[in-house]
């Protein structure tokens, strides 16, 4: 009787202190194209070039998602068709978002050197609907062929992880807005506003980032004092805690993502989005008991702490 009666509390408590715990959707994180933009990108329709590269593409060209830029082929393996082409009419090409060089765009993902298994396990999840978060990818894994998806995954496995982002602690950043394709930007008018409890992150350079150009990367603005904070959150449970599962230095493993240098807004998502159960795949299970109880601040920390370690 005691037991019973201890046991119904015990679940109460918990139940409560879960709702009473559960983050808050960190918006800032999530960038939806606005509705409402302060400006229209400028396009004279002349061909952009890189720095360093023979090649030219107009902004047209830029924007097709079945044939993207490939700037700099001789910084990574020759892509399979897949990846610099897609597979038409509903599966485009991966290289437009994720780079011919898998770094991405901070607000779709880097999957440069991860596990084939674990990528392939994710497109998995994307299709059965497991994992949401992003509307591209859902389309993209119900349509892909098995052959073009291996070859994605052998692809991107295949690919080191490179520096992509600097972590820089800050009070106030540059104000922004999000343009078409989820893309945030600077806003035309130029001023600085107060960063508060977020992460803002900026293409080092615009116009590169328009280019879809992957010699050029990110600067994360993060809070001062974040990242000693999601260092001390991280090694909590001894020096190894999430490193225990993700690797030394949190570099990932054969089978298991890595954590370090990845864009700080894709690893706030991700924390919130097993906490709030949108991302439910079978390889979850693992971090669900560890996200239950992170705030939003924590998971901003922790990602910061990531996103500042060499990958
Ligand atoms: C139109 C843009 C777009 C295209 C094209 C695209 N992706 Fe993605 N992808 C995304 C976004 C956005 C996310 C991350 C969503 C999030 O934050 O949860 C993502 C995430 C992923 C992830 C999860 C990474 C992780 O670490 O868990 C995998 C795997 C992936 N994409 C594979 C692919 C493959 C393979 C292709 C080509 C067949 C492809 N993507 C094409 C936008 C795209
Ligand atoms: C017991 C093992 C384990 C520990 C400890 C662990 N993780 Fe994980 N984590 C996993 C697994 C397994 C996955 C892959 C989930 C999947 O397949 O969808 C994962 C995935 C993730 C992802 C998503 C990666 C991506 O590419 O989308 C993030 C972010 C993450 N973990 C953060 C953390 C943080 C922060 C800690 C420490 C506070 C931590 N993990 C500790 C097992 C663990």
């Amino acid at each position: 009787m005691r037991k019973i009666a201890t046991g119904v509390l015990m679940v109460a408590f918990m139940s409560l202190a879960a709702s009473a715990l559960a983050a808050d959707k960190p918006d800032w994180a999530f960038p939806v194209t606005d509705k409402t933009p302060p400006a229209t990108l400028p396009d004279d329709g002349k061909a952009k070039a890189a720095p360093g590269s023979d090649r030219a593409y107009t902004r047209a060209q830029i924007e097709d998602l079945f044939n993207p830029p490939d700037w700099y082929p001789a910084i990574h393996p020759a892509m399979p068709n897949v990846v610099a082409h897609g597979e038409p009419p509903n599966v485009r090409a991966c290289a437009a978002c994720h780079l011919p060089t898998g770094t991405g765009h901070t607000e779709s993902a880097s999957v440069a050197g991860m596990p084939a298994a674990y990528l392939l396990q994710q497109m998995d999840d994307y299709r059965t609907g497991a994992r949401k978060g992003s509307g591209s990818m859902l389309a993209i894994a119900k349509a892909i062929s098995d052959e073009g998806n291996k070859q994605a995954a052998a692809y991107f496995a295949s690919l080191k992880p490179r520096a992509w982002i600097r972590v820089v602690e800050a009070e106030t950043v540059p104000k922004t807005y999000v343009a078409a394709g989820n893309k945030r930007v600077i806003h035309p008018d130029h001023m600085f506003e107060p960063l508060g409890a977020r992460i803002i992150e900026l293409a080092e350079d615009e116009n590169r980032l328009l280019n879809r150009d992957p010699g050029s990367g990110f600067v994360a603005f993060v809070p001062k004092g974040a990242v000693e904070k999601g260092r001390a959150l991280a090694q909590a449970g001894g020096p190894q805690a999430c490193a225990s599962c993700h690797g030394e230095n949190n570099r990932g493993t054969k089978d298991m993502p890595g954590l370090a240098g990845r864009t700080p807004t894709y690893l706030v998502r991700q924390l919130f989005m097993i906490q709030s159960g949108e991302r439910a795949g079978v390889g979850v299970e693992a971090m669900k008991a560890i996200v239950a109880k992170l705030s939003t601040d924590d998971m901003l920390n922790l990602s910061a702490y990531f996103g500042s370690l060499e990958p």
